[in-house]
């Protein structure tokens, strides 16, 4: 017999930026982020989830090439969706057992895998929830996200539509370091989001090894997460809570540079922005200065991609500015994205 269950997770985009870890193994934070779920359809990780006595070990496809399953981080979230299932087999013997099967996960995304946009999120929020699917568990998205949390940091974002805050926690186990909603999307239903696909390659540096060398070589970097998030946490939340567009963009384009700039303050020097993105940062300061305020703002993660917020009343302004702009630039495709609902567990 073979048992299985289906769920599909959204990609986040920060725009209160997690960079850096003050435990690497279990994956705790040295601050606290913001980000926003997009919605649009292709970007999503679908994932299955099945367990069998018939299948002979732990496996996973993404995009059909085989995974390996050994590292730490995907053992780590078997282990703790394993035990909770064995809680409940305990407590109900009735119940099929589950947690002893391997697992074969099957995942398919259809967007730039590594290229900055937040696929390891949307991947390992989409295998937490599938295996919980499976196991019948009835855990929150706040218990999830601490797992997804383990598989990778801006994961347990996405296990909440809207707005969601990663509270970085104190506690030495992590089990405060949780993800929480700000607000649904429904509370700021203008919201809406563009990718300037810069480039779909593989970035230089991943951000897990990158935000270890920042953590071990930049001073700048410890003024960012002492001083300069916790006053953009409050900033951030209060703006989604009054959908304050000019504080939100202001916040959110300071964020990015002050991540990047922590990039370049590390030692060796990292880069994610290039030509293109720097060229996307003056149309958005362009859009704004037309406007006479703020209603476009950027950001960018481990990679050149950006990411423009704005609301729908000004489609057309900033849509057509960047087109007429970057469009005829090689590589770039843009996308007009709403925010994603909540999705059911
Ligand atoms: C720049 O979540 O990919 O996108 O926890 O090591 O897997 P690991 O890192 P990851 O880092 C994301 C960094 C970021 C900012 C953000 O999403 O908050």
């Amino acid at each position: 017999e073979v048992y299985q269950a289906s769920t599909t997770a959204p990609v986040n985009i920060a725009v209160v930026k997690y960079w850096g870890k003050r435990d690497p193994k279990l994956n705790l934070p040295t601050n606290s982020s913001v980000s926003v779920t997009l919605s649009q359809a292709d970007l999503r990780t679908h994932t299955t989830a099945a367990c069998s006595s018939s299948f002979t070990e732990d496996t996973l496809l993404l995009n059909s090439s085989p995974q390996d399953v050994s590292g730490a981080r995907t053992q780590a979230c078997f282990r703790e969706l394993r035990s909770l299932r064995a809680a409940l087999e305990s407590a109900d013997p009735s119940l099929p057992k589950l947690s002893p099967l391997p697992l074969r996960i099957v995942s398919e995304n259809n967007f730039p895998t590594a290229a900055g946009l937040a696929s390891s999120a949307a991947g390992f929020a989409a295998l937490v929830r599938a295996i919980a699917n499976l196991y019948e568990l009835p855990s929150s998205p706040t218990d999830l996200s601490r797992i997804a949390r383990q598989g990778s940091g801006s994961a347990c974002r996405s296990l909440f539509g809207g707005y969601v805050a990663w509270q970085m926690g104190s506690k030495a186990d992590g089990s405060d370091s949780v993800a929480v909603e700000v607000a649904p999307a429904s509370h700021w239903p203008t919201m809406r989001a563009l990718i300037l696909v810069v480039s779909a390659e593989k970035k230089g540096v991943s951000s897990t090894s990158g935000m270890q060398i920042t953590v071990g070589t930049s001073e700048l970097f410890q003024r960012r997460a002492e001083v300069v998030v916790p006053k953009h946490m409050e900033l951030m939340t209060k703006a989604i809570q009054e959908k304050d567009f000019e504080t939100f963009g202001k916040v959110t384009m300071m964020e990015s540079n002050s991540f990047h700039a922590t990039c370049l303050d590390t030692f060796p020097p990292i880069f994610y922005l290039n030509d293109v993105s720097r060229a996307a940062i003056r149309v958005v300061e362009d859009i704004n200065r037309k406007a006479g305020k703020i209603v476009a703002a950027y950001t960018f993660d481990a990679g050149p991609n950006a990411v423009i917020y704005f609301e729908e009343q000004n489609l057309a302004l900033v849509a057509g500015l960047l087109k007429g702009v970057l469009g005829n630039l090689d590589g770039w495709q843009g996308r007009d994205i709403e925010v994603q609902e909540a999705t059911d567990v």
